[in-house]
């Protein structure tokens, strides 16, 4: 039986990339996409989910906008990483169809509370806004989810954002830290795992090969983040941070993960949005991802793109 999942979502190029891996796996229900402000502003971001779903074919799937700021802080963006429109060098366009009508944080409520208690898993790949929103407004959301399986967080690698933040954590550290303490159970894909999965000039010139359009437009995305690599970070090839958690639910066994408790700074100007992960806790919250096998999660990827 399909999994069912939902995917909340800033594409974001690796956002992208993980919305085509997950429209390409029928192993899913894919109950809806919700978007939230990160990358690049919220009407931007659910707009490219639409034009996404739109490249994808998948129509089934509804697409619904949602927080525009984070819950305390300033908003803060990452263009420089993804474009001014979120897309890297793929030109924006209006998709046919749009968002529903409704916001993310009521469909994320609505979706998992109509169905039974611990069977959806709800997917996070941009800042937490939406769903601690949601987990606020309906207290029971966090015992009925069966996990969040999140992108984000740092320990051993550091920071992206700052010298110890993640941008996802960063970017809305109150909303994170309200989602750790909510007592869901959590799977963290931090940079110390996708930064191990990086696009190598091979792993791209196989995704363009495919001849797909999914492919064509995931190889220009990679290209492009590989060039922003170079010429921001002074590195060679480009993480793939968001197809991460999509990739460990499709095969588990591409990922290492430990048992661990998270919490979020939210208080010092200095550390704001640092994960601190603690293995030897004696009250876990989350599994942390310690190791990656980047050529599976390629292999996954360039196998579904066809
Ligand atoms: C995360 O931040 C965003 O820029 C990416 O989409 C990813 O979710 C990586 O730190
Ligand atoms: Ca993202």
């Amino acid at each position: 039986m399909a999994e069912p999942i939902i995917i909340d979502c800033d594409p974001g190029v690796d956002d992208a990339l993980a919305l085509l891996l997950a429209f390409a796996s029928p192993e899913f229900e894919l109950l809806a996409v919700t978007t939230v402000g990160g990358n690049v502003a919220a009407a931007k971001t659910a707009r490219n989910a639409c034009l996404i779903r739109e490249v994808a074919g998948r129509d089934d799937v509804p697409v619904y906008a949602g927080a525009t700021r984070p819950l305390v802080r300033d908003a803060v963006e990452a263009g420089d990483f993804h474009g001014v429109e979120g897309l890297g060098a793929v030109p924006a366009r209006t998709p046919a169809r749009g968002a529903e009508a409704g916001d993310s944080q009521r469909a994320i409520v609505d979706l998992v509370m109509a169905r039974p208690a611990g069977s959806v898993s709800l997917t996070v790949v941009g800042p937490m806004t939406n769903v601690a929103a949601a987990m606020a407004s309906e207290p029971a959301l966090a015992g009925r989810l069966k996990q969040v399986v999140a992108m984000g967080g740092a320990r051993r690698e550091g920071g992206n954002i700052t010298a110890s933040a993640e941008f996802n954590i960063f970017a809305d550290p109150h909303a994170a830290a309200a989602v750790f303490a909510s007592g869901v159970p959590i799977v963290c894909f931090g940079l110390d795992a996708t930064h191990q999965v990086r696009a190598t000039e091979a792993h791209i010139a196989a995704i363009e090969a495919l001849g797909t359009p999914a492919g064509a437009m995931a190889a220009a995305m990679l290209r492009f983040s590989r060039q922003v690599e170079r010429d921001v970070v002074r590195g060679t090839d480009a993480p793939l941070h968001d197809p991460c958690p999509i990739a460990w639910l499709l095969r588990p066994a591409l990922f290492e993960l430990k048992p661990c408790r998270i919490e979020v700074e939210t208080t010092s100007p200095l550390t704001m949005g640092h994960t601190a992960v603690e293995f030897r806790s004696a009250q876990p919250n989350a599994r942390w991802a310690v190791s990656a096998d980047a050529d599976g999660v390629f292999a996954l990827l360039t196998e579904r793109l066809a």
